[in-house]
């Protein structure tokens, strides 16, 4: 598969059930204790190094963008799918969104004190996350943080159907671990890293433990 078809793909699934999905996950952060947590970490240590500009790199309907907003960080969003960013934009008008993919940013050298990307990296394949992750080590001022979620495991899930419509959708789910030595090779410092147990909440059960990892662009680096 190229990196045109799969992005392709990507875009077009998401697409297809945007208006779904941002229904669904609406207020999935009000019942996520340890995102909420996660992302409290992520806003204070981003703030401790003197704030400044945050990218939410795959913020599909800007939920995590709405709530890092309120957590007080200049924050705006990027996604692939412009069905999903037509919801964030609706969602919350207030907010920035643009297009584009986390695979060839089009963001200026070290602008950026923060980067989050929510289960997003989830549907890069393995052999361009180098390539990614350098992307966003290059994005990054010196000393800017990076957070990121995603579900553990070792095979990735595909699905041809998803909220009621056919999709084609590869979710890569990886060990916290091997994503570590990943950051760490692009230039990284990982901070924290926490793996928990899959939870049931709000009519939903997770099918995999959940891995957020925080790093850091060192400040000479
Ligand atoms: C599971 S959703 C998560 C959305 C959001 N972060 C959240 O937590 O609600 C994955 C999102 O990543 C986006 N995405 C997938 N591949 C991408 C890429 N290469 N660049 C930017 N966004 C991408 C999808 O369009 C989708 O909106």
């Amino acid at each position: 598969m190229t990196e045109v078809d799969f992005l392709d793909d990507t875009r077009t699934s998401y697409d297809a059930f945007a208006a779904e999905y941002a229904e669904q996950f609406r207020d999935e952060l009000d019942g996520n204790t340890w995102d909420r947590a996660f992302l409290a970490a992520f806003a204070e240590v981003v703030r401790a190094a003197g704030g400044g500009p945050v990218a939410d790199i795959g913020c599909g309907p800007g939920r995590v963008t709405h709530h890092l907003h309120g957590l007080g960080l200049d924050v705006f969003g990027i996604d692939l799918s412009p069905g999903m960013l037509a919801q964030a934009r609706r969602s919350h008008p207030q907010l920035r969104f643009s297009e584009g993919s986390m695979t060839d940013l089009h963001l200026p050298d070290g602008g950026l004190s923060g980067i989050v990307a929510w289960y997003s990296v989830i549907h890069v394949p393995d052999e361009l996350l180098p390539a990614t992750f350098a992307g966003f080590h290059r994005a990054l001022a010196p000393g800017g943080h990076l957070a990121l979620a995603f579900q553990v495991g070792d095979e990735p899930l595909h699905l041809t159907e998803a909220l009621g419509h056919p999709v084609d959708l590869t979710f890569h789910r990886r060990q916290p671990d091997r994503v570590a030595a990943l950051l760490t090779a692009a230039g990284l410092e990982v901070r924290a890293r926490l793996v928990r147990e899959p939870e049931a909440y709000a009519g939903r059960v997770e099918r995999t433990a959940q891995a957020y990892l925080l790093a850091r662009r060192p400040a000479a680096g």
